[in-house]
Protein backbone atom coordinates (compact mmCIF):
# COMPACT_ATOMS: atom_id res chain seq x y z
CA UNK A 1 0.00 0.00 0.00
CA UNK A 2 1.24 3.29 -1.08
CA UNK A 3 1.45 5.88 1.96
CA UNK A 4 0.64 9.00 0.37
CA UNK A 5 1.97 11.09 3.39
CA UNK A 6 5.56 10.09 2.85
CA UNK A 7 5.92 12.33 -0.30
CA UNK A 8 6.42 15.90 -0.43
CA UNK A 9 5.00 16.43 -4.08
CA UNK A 10 2.47 14.45 -5.81
CA UNK A 11 2.15 14.97 -9.68
CA UNK A 12 -0.11 13.65 -11.88
CA UNK A 13 0.14 13.31 -15.55
CA UNK A 14 -3.76 12.99 -17.48
CA UNK A 15 -3.28 12.26 -20.90
CA UNK A 16 -7.23 12.30 -21.63
CA UNK A 17 -8.03 10.79 -25.04
CA UNK A 18 -4.53 10.51 -26.01
CA UNK A 19 -1.72 8.34 -26.78
CA UNK A 20 -1.28 5.28 -28.59
CA UNK A 21 1.41 1.90 -28.62
CA UNK A 22 4.10 4.59 -30.83
CA UNK A 23 3.47 7.67 -28.47
CA UNK A 24 3.52 5.44 -25.52
CA UNK A 25 7.16 3.68 -26.95
CA UNK A 26 8.71 7.04 -27.54
CA UNK A 27 7.09 9.01 -24.59
CA UNK A 28 8.57 6.79 -22.04
CA UNK A 29 12.02 6.72 -23.91
CA UNK A 30 12.75 10.30 -22.96
CA UNK A 31 10.82 10.26 -19.44
CA UNK A 32 12.37 7.34 -18.45
CA UNK A 33 15.74 9.00 -18.39
CA UNK A 34 15.06 11.57 -16.01
CA UNK A 35 15.46 10.53 -12.39
CA UNK A 36 12.74 11.56 -10.51
CA UNK A 37 13.46 12.50 -6.64
CA UNK A 38 12.36 9.73 -3.74
CA UNK A 39 10.28 12.76 -2.19
CA UNK A 40 7.89 13.18 -5.36
CA UNK A 41 5.39 10.61 -6.15
CA UNK A 42 5.23 10.94 -10.15
CA UNK A 43 2.00 9.19 -11.68
CA UNK A 44 0.64 8.61 -15.00
CA UNK A 45 -2.51 8.50 -16.18
CA UNK A 46 -3.33 7.03 -19.63
CA UNK A 47 -6.41 5.71 -21.51
CA UNK A 48 -7.25 2.79 -19.54
CA UNK A 49 -6.58 0.80 -22.75
CA UNK A 50 -3.15 1.62 -22.73
CA UNK A 51 -2.44 0.74 -19.02
CA UNK A 52 -0.20 -2.26 -19.68
CA UNK A 53 1.33 -1.13 -22.01
CA UNK A 54 2.28 2.03 -20.30
CA UNK A 55 3.28 -0.29 -17.17
CA UNK A 56 5.46 -2.19 -19.07
CA UNK A 57 7.32 0.63 -20.81
CA UNK A 58 7.46 3.14 -17.58
CA UNK A 59 10.57 3.26 -15.17
CA UNK A 60 8.99 1.80 -11.95
CA UNK A 61 9.65 4.71 -9.77
CA UNK A 62 6.36 6.12 -11.45
CA UNK A 63 2.97 4.74 -10.89
CA UNK A 64 0.00 4.28 -12.87
CA UNK A 65 -3.30 5.50 -12.49
CA UNK A 66 -6.48 5.37 -14.18
CA UNK A 67 -8.80 8.24 -15.50
CA UNK A 68 -12.20 7.40 -14.01
CA UNK A 69 -13.90 3.64 -13.61
CA UNK A 70 -17.22 2.26 -12.95
CA UNK A 71 -19.46 3.06 -9.65
CA UNK A 72 -20.28 -0.82 -10.25
CA UNK A 73 -18.40 -3.78 -9.20
CA UNK A 74 -19.21 -6.32 -11.79
CA UNK A 75 -22.42 -7.19 -13.71
CA UNK A 76 -24.06 -5.69 -16.44
CA UNK A 77 -22.82 -2.30 -17.11
CA UNK A 78 -21.32 -2.21 -20.72
CA UNK A 79 -18.05 -0.11 -21.36
CA UNK A 80 -17.76 0.06 -17.67
CA UNK A 81 -14.03 -0.64 -16.19
CA UNK A 82 -14.34 -1.79 -12.48
CA UNK A 83 -11.94 -1.05 -9.56
CA UNK A 84 -10.55 -4.09 -9.00
CA UNK A 85 -9.60 -4.92 -12.98
CA UNK A 86 -7.86 -1.53 -12.46
CA UNK A 87 -6.41 -3.08 -9.62
CA UNK A 88 -5.28 -6.17 -11.69
CA UNK A 89 -3.76 -3.70 -14.48
CA UNK A 90 -1.16 -2.45 -11.69
CA UNK A 91 -3.12 0.80 -10.93
CA UNK A 92 -2.42 2.48 -8.09
CA UNK A 93 -4.20 5.70 -8.11
CA UNK A 94 -7.62 6.93 -10.23
CA UNK A 95 -8.69 10.00 -10.79
CA UNK A 96 -12.78 10.61 -10.37
CA UNK A 97 -14.86 13.53 -10.65
CA UNK A 98 -12.93 15.19 -13.06
CA UNK A 99 -15.28 18.13 -14.28
CA UNK A 100 -15.02 16.73 -17.98
CA UNK A 101 -17.03 13.45 -16.63
CA UNK A 102 -19.04 15.95 -14.53
CA UNK A 103 -20.25 18.05 -17.42
CA UNK A 104 -20.14 15.73 -20.28
CA UNK A 105 -21.08 12.15 -18.90
CA UNK A 106 -23.07 13.59 -16.15
CA UNK A 107 -21.79 12.41 -13.28
CA UNK A 108 -22.55 13.60 -9.79
CA UNK A 109 -21.06 13.75 -6.08
CA UNK A 110 -23.07 10.47 -5.41
CA UNK A 111 -21.24 8.46 -8.50
CA UNK A 112 -18.02 9.83 -7.18
CA UNK A 113 -18.55 8.54 -3.48
CA UNK A 114 -19.56 5.37 -4.99
CA UNK A 115 -16.59 4.98 -6.71
CA UNK A 116 -13.72 6.13 -4.32
CA UNK A 117 -15.55 3.39 -1.77
CA UNK A 118 -14.89 0.94 -4.73
CA UNK A 119 -11.14 1.94 -5.22
CA UNK A 120 -10.57 2.04 -1.34
CA UNK A 121 -12.00 -1.11 -0.99
CA UNK A 122 -9.01 -3.01 -3.91
CA UNK A 123 -6.06 -0.56 -2.04
CA UNK A 124 -6.65 2.36 -5.28
CA UNK A 125 -6.24 5.64 -4.17
CA UNK A 126 -8.93 8.22 -5.43
CA UNK A 127 -7.36 11.51 -6.70
CA UNK A 128 -11.12 13.57 -6.27
CA UNK A 129 -11.55 16.26 -8.69
CA UNK A 130 -13.62 19.50 -7.44
CA UNK A 131 -13.93 23.02 -9.21
CA UNK A 132 -16.01 25.85 -9.54
CA UNK A 133 -17.03 27.47 -13.06
CA UNK A 134 -16.15 30.94 -14.06
CA UNK A 135 -19.98 31.86 -13.24
CA UNK A 136 -19.66 30.83 -9.60
CA UNK A 137 -16.15 32.53 -9.05
CA UNK A 138 -17.56 35.70 -10.11
CA UNK A 139 -20.28 35.35 -8.24
CA UNK A 140 -18.55 34.65 -5.04
CA UNK A 141 -19.20 31.51 -4.73
CA UNK A 142 -16.15 29.30 -4.63
CA UNK A 143 -15.79 28.43 -1.43
CA UNK A 144 -19.25 26.82 -1.29
CA UNK A 145 -19.33 25.41 -4.27
CA UNK A 146 -15.60 23.29 -3.17
CA UNK A 147 -16.86 22.74 0.46
CA UNK A 148 -20.14 21.07 -1.24
CA UNK A 149 -18.52 18.94 -3.73
CA UNK A 150 -15.73 17.64 -0.30
CA UNK A 151 -18.72 16.60 1.89
CA UNK A 152 -21.00 14.84 -1.00
CA UNK A 153 -18.45 12.89 -2.80
CA UNK A 154 -15.39 12.14 -0.68
CA UNK A 155 -16.99 8.80 1.53
CA UNK A 156 -17.61 10.09 5.27
CA UNK A 157 -15.10 6.97 6.68
CA UNK A 158 -12.45 7.98 4.68
CA UNK A 159 -9.23 9.71 5.41
CA UNK A 160 -6.25 11.86 4.47
CA UNK A 161 -4.17 8.48 3.74
CA UNK A 162 -6.72 6.99 1.55
CA UNK A 163 -7.47 9.98 -0.91
CA UNK A 164 -5.97 12.98 -2.60
CA UNK A 165 -8.15 15.70 -3.37
CA UNK A 166 -7.27 17.86 -6.78
CA UNK A 167 -8.83 21.47 -7.19
CA UNK A 168 -9.10 22.16 -10.73
CA UNK A 169 -11.23 25.58 -11.14
CA UNK A 170 -13.37 24.25 -14.68
CA UNK A 171 -12.34 27.78 -16.34
CA UNK A 172 -8.58 27.01 -15.83
CA UNK A 173 -8.57 23.96 -17.45
CA UNK A 174 -7.19 23.89 -21.09
CA UNK A 175 -7.55 27.71 -21.18
CA UNK A 176 -3.88 29.00 -20.37
CA UNK A 177 -5.35 30.90 -17.41
CA UNK A 178 -4.60 30.32 -13.60
CA UNK A 179 -5.93 31.87 -10.40
CA UNK A 180 -3.36 34.26 -8.93
CA UNK A 181 -0.95 32.46 -6.71
CA UNK A 182 -1.96 34.25 -3.63
CA UNK A 183 -5.65 32.80 -4.54
CA UNK A 184 -4.73 29.14 -4.78
CA UNK A 185 -2.80 29.04 -2.29
CA UNK A 186 -6.10 30.78 -0.44
CA UNK A 187 -8.16 27.85 -1.40
CA UNK A 188 -6.05 25.61 -0.83
CA UNK A 189 -5.70 26.77 3.10
CA UNK A 190 -9.31 26.99 3.00
CA UNK A 191 -9.52 23.07 1.64
CA UNK A 192 -7.21 21.90 4.15
CA UNK A 193 -8.12 23.72 7.15
CA UNK A 194 -12.10 24.97 6.12
CA UNK A 195 -14.05 21.82 6.32
CA UNK A 196 -14.54 19.64 9.38
CA UNK A 197 -13.64 15.71 8.99
CA UNK A 198 -11.77 16.26 5.79
CA UNK A 199 -8.62 18.58 6.88
CA UNK A 200 -5.02 17.99 6.07
CA UNK A 201 -5.75 15.92 2.99
CA UNK A 202 -3.51 16.34 0.09
CA UNK A 203 -4.55 19.11 -2.32
CA UNK A 204 -3.06 18.97 -6.05
CA UNK A 205 -3.84 22.23 -7.94
CA UNK A 206 -4.81 21.49 -11.90
CA UNK A 207 -5.23 23.55 -14.54
CA UNK A 208 -3.07 24.84 -17.33
CA UNK A 209 -0.46 24.03 -15.69
CA UNK A 210 3.07 24.39 -17.57
CA UNK A 211 6.93 23.68 -17.04
CA UNK A 212 6.95 27.72 -16.26
CA UNK A 213 4.46 27.82 -13.69
CA UNK A 214 4.48 24.66 -11.77
CA UNK A 215 7.82 25.41 -9.83
CA UNK A 216 5.98 28.94 -8.61
CA UNK A 217 2.59 26.83 -7.81
CA UNK A 218 4.22 23.87 -6.22
CA UNK A 219 6.41 25.70 -3.74
CA UNK A 220 3.10 27.71 -2.47
CA UNK A 221 2.26 26.18 1.17
CA UNK A 222 -0.56 24.42 0.61
CA UNK A 223 -0.29 22.92 -2.29
CA UNK A 224 1.04 19.16 -2.17
CA UNK A 225 1.24 18.73 -6.50
CA UNK A 226 -0.24 19.08 -9.62
CA UNK A 227 -2.67 17.48 -12.16
CA UNK A 228 -1.25 18.24 -15.75
CA UNK A 229 -3.11 17.66 -18.79
CA UNK A 230 -1.99 19.48 -21.73
CA UNK A 231 1.60 19.84 -21.02
CA UNK A 232 1.71 16.29 -19.66
CA UNK A 233 1.36 14.62 -23.03
CA UNK A 234 5.29 16.39 -24.02
CA UNK A 235 7.65 13.99 -22.26
CA UNK A 236 10.28 17.05 -22.14
CA UNK A 237 7.50 19.16 -20.80
CA UNK A 238 6.32 16.84 -17.88
CA UNK A 239 10.02 15.79 -16.90
CA UNK A 240 10.63 19.42 -16.14
CA UNK A 241 7.73 19.75 -13.75
CA UNK A 242 8.74 16.40 -12.52
CA UNK A 243 11.57 18.27 -11.41
CA UNK A 244 10.33 21.28 -10.50
P1 LIG B 1 -4.79 21.16 -18.45
O1 LIG B 1 -5.79 20.05 -17.88
O2 LIG B 1 -3.49 21.01 -17.73
O3 LIG B 1 -4.70 20.87 -19.92
O4 LIG B 1 -5.41 22.49 -18.17
C1 LIG B 1 -5.81 19.71 -16.52
C2 LIG B 1 -6.82 18.63 -16.28
O5 LIG B 1 -7.86 18.61 -16.95
O6 LIG B 1 -6.61 17.73 -15.44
Amino acid sequence: MIEINKYDKIIVANWKLNGSFAFIKDYFKTLNSTTINSNVCGIICPPSSYLQNCYLNMDKSLFLGSQDCSNYKNGAYTGDISSAMLKDNDCKFCIVGHSERRQLFSQKNIDIMEKSNNLIQEGIKPIICIGETLEEKKNGNTEEILKEQVINSIPDNSSNCDIIIAYEPIWAIGTGLTPSIDEINKIHYFLKTGIEKYQNFKILYGGSVKSNNSSEIMNLDYVDGVLVGGSSLDPVEFSKILNA
